[in-house]
């Protein structure tokens, strides 16, 4: 039988798009489909998080006999298990450990490319079975091969990106991710337990209708920033205004929305916090690599956020991201 089919899976797209550089090693590619594996792994245990009571609490061991992790720890040690295997991956950092892990192996220290990941983004929002993410970034390294990585090599700007995504856990699983080449986004097939292409080239509109931010920090908010939240609120049918709002508090959840929808998704510095929330290295870079790979912005307000300069690994910036004009608009307010 030669069943035909309109399927393509993930690792079928990474190997096209590799054979459209006739040097390319395919690296790059085997990283991309081990991320989908170790995300998997997640995903399958994401699915079992109403039952870990039933099951066994954190520090308890479950039925099987096996001890129940909590599920940040858990998809932190599944991305690192995955990649320390992987074929071309020379350490990792992730927003769950204090400093990066180097695979000091003789094969991991000839390989190209480190790895950073937010193992599970907005994960507070796990008890009220909200979508939660993980959200990875790909860099070529920099220090010479044959050497153990070091900081040098996960401390590059965004604009350095070779590959950025994610993966959300919502109503149905995806995996978002750009190149320079695009953004494409999978959708996992349970049945054969496979992401396979559901979005092709994805684009953010350059207007959307949406604007996506904790309002109920406002009485710490700078006066440009609450000057701009007004203008969305304010009624002015001819362009379109008041937007709605709509805030999931799971970066990845709201990125994903304003890359399908169009809109603005802001986390600003205020009074307080003079850098915001958001990690650089683990949030804002790779939402903004995929962002402007999708036709849209990522600003800390002040600067492109691709163009900054990272000096520590857990740094925080200000971020407003999303379709063009409404980025734009903001920035003239907050500037
Ligand atoms: P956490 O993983 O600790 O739940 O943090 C989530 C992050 C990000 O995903 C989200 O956009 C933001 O924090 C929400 O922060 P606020 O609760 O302050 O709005």
């Amino acid at each position: 039988m030669n069943p035909k089919r309109n399927l393509m899976t993930l690792d079928e797209f990474t190997i096209q798009e590799t054979r459209k550089f006739p040097n390319a090693t395919g690296n790059l590619s085997a990283i991309l489909r081990d991320i989908g594996l170790a995300c998997k792994i997640i995903n399958k245990q994401v699915l079992k998080a109403g039952l870990v009571d039933i099951l066994g609490k954190h520090g308890n061991t479950n039925v099987q006999g096996e001890e129940q992790m909590k599920l940040d720890i858990f998809a932190d040690d599944a991305l690192i298990s995955v990649l320390k295997g992987s074929a071309d991956c020379a350490g990792i950092a992730s927003e769950e450990n204090d400093d990066f892990v180097a695979f000091d192996d003789e094969y991991s220290k000839n390989s190209k490319y480190v790895v950073l990941f937010d193992p599970l983004d907005g994960s507070s929002n796990i008890d009220v079975n909200a979508s939660i993410g993980t959200i990875f970034s790909i860099y070529k390294r920099v220090t010479p091969l044959g050497t153990v990585c070091t900081e040098e090599d996960f401390l590059q700007p965004g604009n350095k990106l070779m590959a950025a995504g994610y993966v959300i856990y919502g109503s149905s699983t995806m995996m978002v991710y750009a190149t320079k080449l695009g953004v494409n986004g999978f959708t996992l097939e349970p049945s054969i337990g496979e992401f396979c292409l559901s979005h092709p080239d994805m684009k953010c509109a350059e207007q959307g209708k949406i604007y996506s931010i904790n309002q109920g920090n406002s009485c710490k908010f700078h006066d440009g920033m609450k000057s701009f939240l007004d203008y969305c609120m304010e009624d002015n049918k001819e362009e379109g205004r008041p937007y709605s709002h709509r805030y999931i508090g799971s970066m990845v959840a709201d990125m994903h929305r304003t890359l399908i929808k169009g809109g603005i998704f802001i986390y600003p510095a205020d009074k307080k916090n003079a850098n915001g929330k958001l990690r650089l290295q683990y949030e804002c870079n790779p939402m903004s690599f995929l962002m402007e790979a999708a036709g849209g912005i990522g600003s800390t307000g002040t600067e492109r956020i691709l163009d900054v300069t990272p000096t520590e690994l857990h740094q925080r910036v200000p971020i407003y991201i999303g379709s063009k004009n409404m980025v734009e608009k903001a920035l003239e307010f907050v500037k």
